[in-house]
């Protein structure tokens, strides 16, 4: 968001926070995540995450826009003049336009989807099909893994992006989500009563919901770290930026509280839906079941077994596309805020600027995942390892330098000034908040990294 850009009520600033935390990270990354890492063991490390570093580091950054009134990188110069303190606010800049990259294909395959169930093409075949165990997963390598389609829906994402961003973010879309989100969530409880009466339901509901410690390793801990910082969108300036729009009597615990609660119950109803059905279907982790397929195999398989699947589909597909765009524009705006700020250019321009290169960095994640090998970096296609490098590397580095800065480079009251509004209230937590960001965050995630790096 730029300048002239503001918060009208508290509905308002939660409804835009949530929709740039609640997307495909929660639908798509996070049972996927769940699923390779052990389902309850994940769960668990989850929920310590977002509540040990997840919310302190929100916080931090709430704090630093707020105070700072500015972006990513502006926000570190104006309370800091003349230090190079925002060189910390590129990591996010940094993050974000990779992360770009690879969510609009994955924002991409959320439309053609959608497309494809609203002509009935997703269906089509799978009622005379003779192995209707495959018939999701080949369709899936159909639409989103071989072929131009995948590029074709992607780039529509690019330019449904731009002409939303050109236009300014706040009449458009965030009126647009304010209504959608809400019925997101009920579509999503629909779901979840679908998928628990599905035979051997609990079987499903055990491997999300009952941790097995001994799945627990370094591995689980940094994939739950780096998903609970994508998920809530943080480290990447998103937040320092809408929080500069804050006003000085916005309770701030109180709405990251908020939003980190709602970001998650997304998440878990995602793995309510998901898991009872993984195990109804007999799916298993094979490698035919990785990561996306989650969502773009085992819910077409749930809508097949519904009266109107297509409608039903259709109508996921059309509140995933929404959630998908409402996280893209917020990712995007970060690189635009900057580029208009910075380079003085004009709002077209930077969008232009921004998104255009989009075109053909996108593609190369998408066509990465065909096995092109000049395309595999570190044993995995592009679009992965942009994934990993970002959320688990980048991310997390982000967060800590904002921790440093906001817990120890600026003044010992700051944090304490904005989180209770300047001694306006008292709050209990706050001392808690203080302490997880001085010490704890830091030092939690420098112990992740280097376990992380030890072991490789
Ligand atoms: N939080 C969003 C999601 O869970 C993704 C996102 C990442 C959005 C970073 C903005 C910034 O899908």
């Amino acid at each position: 968001m730029t300048k002239d850009t503001t918060f009208s009520s508290k509905f308002g600033l939660i409804a835009a926070t949530v929709g740039s935390a609640v997307g495909l990270g929660n639908v798509w990354r996070f049972p996927s995540l769940a699923q390779e890492n052990g389902g309850g063991a994940f769960l668990l490390v989850y929920i310590c995450c977002i509540f040990i570093l997840g919310i302190p580091v929100m916080l931090a950054e709430f704090s630093l826009g707020r105070a700072g009134r500015s972006g990513s990188v502006g926000s570190f110069k104006n309370l800091t003049p003349g230090k190079k303190w925002w060189i910390a606010g590129w990591f996010g800049l940094l993050a974000s336009y990779l992360i770009l990259a690879f969510y609009m294909v994955v924002a991409g395959w959320t439309i053609e989807y959608l497309w494809k169930s609203l002509t009935g093409e997703l269906f089509e075949g799978f009622a005379t099909a003779t192995n209707q165990s495959t018939f999701f997963t080949d369709k899936m390598k159909d639409l989103i893994i071989t072929g131009s389609a995948p590029i074709f829906w992607t780039f529509i994402m690019i330019i449904l992006n731009l002409i939303i961003l050109i236009k300014g973010v706040k009449k458009g879309i965030e009126k647009f989500s304010n209504i959608l989100m809400p019925i997101l969530f009920l579509i999503l409880l629909i779901f979840c009563a679908v998928s628990l009466s599905l035979p051997n339901a609990s079987e499903g509901l055990k491997f999300f919901f009952m941790p097995d410690f001994d799945k627990i390793n370094s591995q689980v801990i940094i994939s739950a770290l780096g998903q609970a910082f994508f998920s809530l969108s943080l480290g990447m300036g998103i937040l320092v930026t809408y929080s500069s729009y804050f006003p000085k009597t916005t309770k701030m615990v109180r709405t990251s509280i908020t939003i980190t609660l709602l970001d998650f119950s997304v998440s878990v109803l995602m793995g309510i839906i998901i898991f009872p059905a993984v195990v109804s279907f007999g799916i298993n982790g094979s490698e035919d079941v990785a990561g996306m397929t989650l969502v773009f195999v085992t819910l077409p398989e749930i809508f097949a077994q519904m009266i109107g699947s297509q409608w039903w589909s259709a109508l996921f597909f059309l509140l995933l596309s929404v959630a998908a765009i409402t996280s893209t524009i917020s990712i995007a705006e970060v690189s635009i805020a900057f580029v208009h700020d910075h380079f003085k250019v004009t709002r077209k321009k930077a969008c232009y600027i921004i998104l255009l290169p989009m075109f053909l960095f996108s593609t190369l994640c998408s066509i990465s995942l065909n096995g092109v090998e000049w395309l595999q970096i570190a044993n995995m296609p592009l679009f992965d390892a942009l994934d990993k490098f970002t959320a688990n590397i980048i991310l997390p580095a982000s967060a800590f330098l904002i921790c440093l800065y906001v817990g120890w480079v600026l003044p010992k009251n700051f944090l304490k000034n904005e989180l209770t509004n300047y001694g306006t209230f008292r709050s209990f937590v706050t001392p808690t908040i203080l302490f997880l960001i001085r010490f704890v965050c830091p030092i939690l995630i420098t112990m992740i990294f280097i376990t992380n790096f030890i072991k490789i």
